[in-house]
């Protein structure tokens, strides 16, 4: 029997040794490469003898799929999986197999991270620490006001592994909430104790706004400058979902004009966003660089389910969580 061969199109740790190495002990064919911004007839040719295709952020598009000779499983090295046509790998008989829960903590604690952040302007705040050294006084007019966040309002779009954790870790901060997930389970409202509101009652009402959606049809800009003017003025919007969700031009007249007062943002439409990206250099806008997945426990923790993942494909089980389009 020839051997099970792993190809890999792109990577974002520094290299796969690792991988490369767990694969050896188990005899499986093992290579990588890094075809991110390729012509699709490159990723073909890499990865058209592949037995399983491991991407990240490389399309899996109808085109790559019908260059495939004998693929019969895809992972996606990640939690959402908006680069991979599900459907057309479905009709392929292929099935997806993406990593949900390597980081939900992570990504709760970026998001209340950049919640609190935005609420107590900390990173304003460093400039008006350096101007009040330089001044060798305080002033404090570029950082107030300032409002007390218990007591607040925080309004959560998309209630699942994240959108819950963030709920749960919440709890003691003296919040009231209000979550927008028309797909939750009447069980799973229960266990969390929660009930849920339309998204228009999110917008109009919350004082600090997260959201934790996949990207869909029905959620890409899910804010936009109508969502926008339903929200306080003094509300903060955070975002650690999936980048094309905000419409970033929108977001960032509402930031200047004071229709919102500010934002957390770590996902953007084209990763890493262009110099040009309308939110750089508005100072109510904190910025990360779409890590709120990384931690050194987290970015292991992946690695060693990919291999679990690659271990049942060869013993012939099904992935843990097979994606649907
Ligand atoms: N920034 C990062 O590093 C990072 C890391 C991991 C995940 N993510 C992103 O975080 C998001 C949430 O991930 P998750 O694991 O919690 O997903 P999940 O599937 O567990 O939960 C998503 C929830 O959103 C709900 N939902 C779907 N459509 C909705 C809509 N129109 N309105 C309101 N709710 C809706 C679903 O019912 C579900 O409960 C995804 O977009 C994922 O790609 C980002």
């Amino acid at each position: 029997m020839s051997k099970i061969k792993v190809v890999v199109t792109d990577y974002i740790e520094p290299d796969l040794n690792w991988e490369a190495a767990e694969l050896a002990k188990r005899d499986v064919d093992f290579v990588y490469h890094q075809l991110k911004f390729v012509p699709v007839e490159q990723v073909i040719a890499a990865t058209r003898d592949a037995d399983v295709v491991l991407v990240n952020m490389v399309p899996v598009t109808p085109e790559l799929i019908a260059g495939w000779e004998k693929c019969r499983l895809v992972i996606r090295h990640g939690v959402g999986y908006d680069n991979v046509d599900v459907a057309a790998l479905e009709k392929a008989g292929i099935p997806l197999c993406y990593i949900p829960d390597y980081c939900v903590e992570e990504v709760a604690e970026q998001a209340i991270a950049l919640l609190l952040a935005c609420g107590r302007k900390l990173v304003s705040s460093r400039k008006v620490l350096d101007d009040s050294s330089a001044r060798g006084r305080w002033d404090f007019t570029d950082v107030i006001p300032i409002y007390r966040m218990a007591g607040r309002t925080v309004g959560i779009i998309g209630c699942g592994r994240i959108g819950s954790r963030v709920y749960q870790r919440l709890q003691s901060f003296g919040f009231k909430f209000l979550i927008c997930d028309p797909y939750l389970t009447e069980e799973r409202k229960r266990e969390l104790g929660i009930e849920v509101v339309d998204k228009e009652t999110v917008f109009r009402e919350s004082d600090l706004i997260t959201i934790h959606t996949p990207l869909t049809p029905e959620t890409r800009h899910i804010v936009n400058a109508e969502t926008l003017t339903m929200m306080k003025p003094a509300a903060y919007l955070v975002n650690t979902a999936r980048g094309p969700m905000v419409d970033a031009q929108a977001l960032a007249e509402a930031l200047k004009n004071g229709v919102i007062a500010g934002a957390g943002i770590d996902v953007y439409s084209t990763e890493p966003p262009p110099p040009d990206f309308p939110l750089f250099g508005l100072p109510n806008a904190i910025l990360t660089p779409h890590l709120a997945w990384y931690s050194e426990e987290g970015g292991w923790r992946i690695r060693e389910l990919i291999i679990l993942e690659i271990d049942r494909f060869v013993a012939g089980l099904p992935p843990r969580y097979v994606a649907k389009p």
